[in-house]
């Protein structure tokens, strides 16, 4: 009998009851889903007609997991037990289902969709859908029975490395893995489920043999076991600081895939309990939803970019270079003009080498990189060949006069909508847009180096920006697969503003008497990439000068740069590329650069200061009190009005780590009240730089926080 639940339609078929699963609008899991799934098998079970059940999705999905925004919501491990508890029985009244039940797999079948598919007895998969358990990426660990399931399915090495990472795999790729028993066109699919159900009806295959829950046939000896988990233990110790989830992975693993399946599921509900409680899976699933809301802003609301089919890059340097790899990538026309020949031979050069990594692994043929370089890059010295695109992009020298001067003749060749983007670093985006006859085209695009691999497209708007060609920068970003984060014109924008607090703290607390490689090694301890001395040394010392002084002269004496900087950087010894700058790297192992250590002395005993001790925590309260502040302040400016979009851009552009949510995150967690007074003692002992924001000082007396005030 043909039924319709809600979210599922259950028709018959050749002695075949096919379930297919709806639950819009992208096929989720959800509490009606779940009981109405086991309502539908049950009924289909007891039907005398049905020999065989076969599951199957709906559009690109064949079931996509649970909804994540739910487990935001949930604060007790109790209920959420309750929940995976019913999961977990209709998955074994599965696979102790009396009748074969076949997964036509037609879709992304991801987190709890896969666990579904895993308590079937066959996986069919349509060809190049994708398949995984993503669940470490939200901070929980797969709590369908997936971390006892995968194991006995693809062996335990592989379903460590697939489970820890979240990654996810094509179904050609889970054939070959055994994840999937078979593969067929899309198309095919549920003709081929039929098939198979006839095999099964037929004894050609049996199902009893084929639990998942039941196999050994893959599981490690226990000695096997015991180096495996040890080996992934060891790599996790390095890459997963800060995270829970990969451990809790692990930890169901090793004390789970016993001879008592009851035990091990059970134990996996209550480490998803532990994961989902924690501030760190909070914090993830926050980011995840930022980036899906990445972009989406009223101000651009149902207004569509005009389409950008040949975008222009002026300049092939290094961000030029990484910035036509992502317009290739993309598919689009390409133009790319520079100042002479040579200039343009080193670019095609670069931007070849790109590639190197894509080549390598065998995504690309050196033929098809050939090829696409002939068929979709121009390359010119000629700005008259760049009359037809869409979109220009400009990544020349940073030097104001070179970039207006570009932009004035460029007016006079392109077309009445192109839209004009600039990569500078630092430059007002505004004065590019005074040269231009319309000055509303004009945009800040700022990549981050390198452009091809850094996911973080900041997007500038300058006052007279237009809001179409604000779209049109977020239909790039959108094009290229990077995150736009969009922010109001001002010195250093929003990231670079950001960033360069902690260096520019971390130089009051070496004034103090503080050993420069304990602030590094305690920034890094709090899951930075690096500590604000090297990070000074990576971007170069004349750089990160150069901005201090210009938010000194532009943002006024807060910025004033410190007396042992102007030292420092009198040194001339600029960072890595000049081989020295606060360390020395002529080593095997980078040290402090003596140089800068004798300057640091001489300033400490001019201010009668002695060298001191500071526990981590004081260096990271200082730091980090410092760049709320600073977020405080960039908000009331207005460069910025989005608390989550400047967590997901600090995460995404700079590194920081995304366990902690991002800065704002982290200062709404320490509290503002604390936050406040930190603040006020720093102020005191070290001046106006650390002097609280009006902003900050509201929130301390009113108990509120960054996201409930400004919303998310
Ligand atoms: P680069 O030095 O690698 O490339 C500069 C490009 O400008 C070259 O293609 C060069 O041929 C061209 N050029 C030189 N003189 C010129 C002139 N007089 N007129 C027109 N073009 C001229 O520089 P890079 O690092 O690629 O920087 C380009 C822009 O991107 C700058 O505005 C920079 O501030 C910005 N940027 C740089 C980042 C980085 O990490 N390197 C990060 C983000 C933005």
């Amino acid at each position: 009998m043909n039924s319709e639940y809600q979210t599922i339609k259950l028709r018959i078929r050749d002695g075949v009851a096919i379930l297919t699963m709806n639950n819009p609008p992208v096929n989720q899991m959800s509490e009606l889903f779940t009981q109405e799934l086991r309502a539908a098998i049950i009924q289909a079970q007891e039907d005398p007609g049905v020999k065989a059940l076969v599951l199957i999705g709906t559009g690109r999905n064949f079931l996509a997991g649970a909804d994540v925004t739910q487990l935001l919501q949930v604060t007790d491990k109790a209920t959420m037990a309750a929940h995976l508890t019913v999961v977990h029985q209709g998955f074994q009244a599965m696979e102790q289902s009396p009748k074969p039940i076949i997964a036509a797999i037609n879709g992304n079948c991801l987190g709890g969709g896969l666990e579904l598919a895993m308590a079937c007895h066959y996986r069919l998969a349509a060809k190049g859908v994708s398949l995984g358990l993503p669940e470490v990426k939200m901070g929980v660990i797969p709590g369908g029975g997936g971390t006892q399931r995968l194991p006995r399915i693809v062996g335990l090495p592989t379903a460590l490395e697939l489970m820890t990472g979240g990654k996810i795999i094509k179904s050609e790729k889970a054939w070959s893995l055994g994840l999937v028993d078979e593969l067929a066109e899309g198309e095919e699919l549920l003709d081929h489920a039929l098939a198979v159900a006839k095999k099964f009806q037929d004894g050609i295959l049996g199902w009893k043999t084929r639990v998942a829950i039941r196999r050994i046939d893959r599981l490690p000896s226990a000695q096997e076991k015991k180096h495996i988990i040890a080996a992934s233990r060891q790599k996790l110790a390095k890459q997963a600081i800060g995270y829970i989830a990969p451990f809790k992975i692990v930890e169901a693993v090793d004390q789970g895939l016993s001879a008592d399946p009851q035990a091990d599921l059970a134990r996996e509900i209550d480490l998803f309990g532990d994961c989902v409680v924690s501030d760190v899976s909070k914090n993830l699933i926050c980011l995840f939803l930022s980036q899906r809301a990445a972009g989406k802003l009223p101000r651009i609301k149902g207004l569509k970019s005009e389409p950008l089919r040949k975008v222009a890059v002026l300049g092939g340097g290094v961000m030029g270079s990484g910035i036509v790899h992502l317009l290739l990538s993309a598919g689009l026309d390409t133009v790319l003009w520079d100042i002479d020949q040579a200039a343009l031979d080193k670019a095609r050069q670069a931007v070849a080498k790109s590639f190197a990594f894509q080549i390598k692994t065998g995504r690309l043929k050196p033929a098809q990189l050939e090829q696409m370089l002939a068929s979709k890059l121009c390359m010119t010295t000629a700005l008259e060949d760049l009359s037809e695109a869409d979109l220009v992009i400009e990544a020349v020298v940073e030097d104001l006069r070179v970039k207006q001067e570009l932009w004035k003749k460029l007016d006079g060749v392109c077309g009445a909508r192109t839209i004009f983007g600039t990569n500078t670093s630092a430059l007002p985006i505004g004065a590019m847009a005074s040269v231009l006859a319309d000055p509303s085209r004009m945009i800040g695009l700022h990549f981050f180096n390198p452009a091809e691999r850094m996911p973080l497209l900041e997007i500038i708007c300058a006052q007279p920006t237009s809001d179409q060609t604000l779209a049109a920068g977020v239909a790039l970003a959108r094009l290229i697969k990077k995150v736009p984060v969009v922010v109001n014109d001002g010195p250093g924008f929003y990231v670079t503003r950001q960033l360069i607090t902690l260096p520019s703290a971390a130089l009051y607390l070496l004034a103090d008497g503080v050993d420069m490689e304990a602030i590094d090694r305690a920034v890094k301890e709090f899951g930075l990439p690096m500590g604000p001395f090297t990070l000074e040394d990576l971007t170069g010392l004349d750089i990160g000068f150069h901005v201090c002084q210009t938010f000194a002269r532009e943002l006024g004496p807060r910025y004033q740069v410190h007396p042992l900087h102007q030292a420092v950087h009198g040194l001339g010894d600029f960072g890595r590329k000049s081989g020295r700058g606060y360390y020395d790297y002529g080593g095997p192992k980078p040290v402090p650069n003596p140089r800068v250590r004798e300057v640091v002395a001489d300033y400490l005993a001019a201010q009668g200061k002695a060298p001191r001790q500071a526990r981590e925590g004081e260096i990271v309260d200082c730091l980090l009190a410092c760049a709320i502040n600073e977020a405080a302040l960039i908000m009331e400016q207005d460069i910025c009005d989005r608390p989550a979009d400047m967590d997901l851009a600090m995460v995404q552009g700079t590194g920081f780590p995304a366990y902690r949510g991002g800065i704002l995150r982290y200062a709404d967690k320490w509290g503002l009240a604390s936050v406040h007074q930190e603040l006020l003692r720093l102020q005191e002992k070290y001046g106006s730089r650390f002097e609280p924001a009006g902003l900050v000082r509201k929130l301390a007396q009113h108990h509120g926080t960054f996201y409930q005030q400004l919303g998310r």
